[in-house]
């Protein structure tokens, strides 16, 4: 199998750590560069180029393939700066950046008519699964309750509500969907729907507690897109990745 190359965009970050944590489990993938304003102590493996975003859009210190895929795991600042590079220098997305702006959503959405692109606020399987149970609430059951989301981050995430949870509230329309969200701790991301009618309560709880969750779905998002025909795939669609 020809290996995946893939540039990490945001490299430093907890994400971006997380994903270079997770490489000894993805044999398939060779990383070809770190991007990030300076190196860190983590390091990166054998044939890895440290490039800062400078270097990246200045043309790269070394020469990247054609079929590099990028993942990008910076903030909202850093993925703007980012597409404008992509538009000129189209390579494959993994896209896990939350807190975009509309402008920035439909750029990655264009990008993916050039490229092959994976647009996730959520990268982990039991958000999929979470989010399949709560689309398959029948509308008239739905209407019987009040709803209200409630997102719980660490203390140093930047964005409120989550990605995560406006997905949510995107599936629960209509009707009024409440979001609170709580920044504390080191928590890497707790999401709970609670449905209240009369007399009764339901719940849907999804809970991460290691990034390293995340890390595996940008990964294997990246190997899926290896290859593809350009268009916005969904993270279900790289689940049937082996
Ligand atoms: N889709 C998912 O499943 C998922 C899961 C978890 C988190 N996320 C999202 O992933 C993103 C990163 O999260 P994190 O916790 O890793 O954040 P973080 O720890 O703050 O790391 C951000 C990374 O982006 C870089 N960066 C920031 N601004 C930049 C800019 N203007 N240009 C270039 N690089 C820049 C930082 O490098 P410097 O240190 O050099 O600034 C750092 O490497 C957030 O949007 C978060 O919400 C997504």
């Amino acid at each position: 199998m020809t290996p995946t190359p893939i540039l990490l965009f945001g490299a430093t970050g907890r994400m971006g750590r997380a994903v270079r944590g997770c490489l000894t489990e993805f044999p398939e993938v060779s990383l070809r560069a770190c991007v990030a304003r300076s190196p860190d102590d983590l390091g990166c493996p054998k044939g890895c180029a440290w490039m800062t975003p400078e270097d990246l859009f200045a043309g790269g210190r070394d020469a990247l393939p054609a079929d590099c895929v990028v993942i990008d795991v910076s903030l909202a600042a850093g993925t703007t700066r980012l597409l404008d590079w992509l538009e000129r220098t189209p390579r494959a997305l993994v896209s896990a950046t939350t807190g975009l702006g509309d402008a920035e959503e439909k750029r990655i959405a264009a990008l993916a008519a050039r490229v092959p692109v994976v647009r996730a606020r959520n990268l982990s399987v039991g958000n999929s699964v979470a989010a399949a149970m709560l689309r398959s609430i029948p509308g008239a059951a739905r209407a019987l309750f009040e709803v209200d989301l409630v997102e719980h981050h660490h203390g140093a995430k930047r964005d409120a509500p989550s990605g995560t949870a406006l997905a949510w509230a995107a599936l629960l329309a209509p009707g009024e969907v409440r979001i609170h969200s709580i920044r504390s701790g080191t928590v890497a991301g707790i999401h709970r729907a609670i449905f209240a009618g009369a007399g009764e309560t339901l719940e849907v709880v999804h809970t991460v507690s290691d990034r390293a969750v995340f890390a595996r779905g940008a990964l294997r998002a990246a190997c899926f897109l290896h290859g593809q025909p350009p268009g916005l795939y969904t993270l279900e669609q790289t689940l049937a990745v082996p």
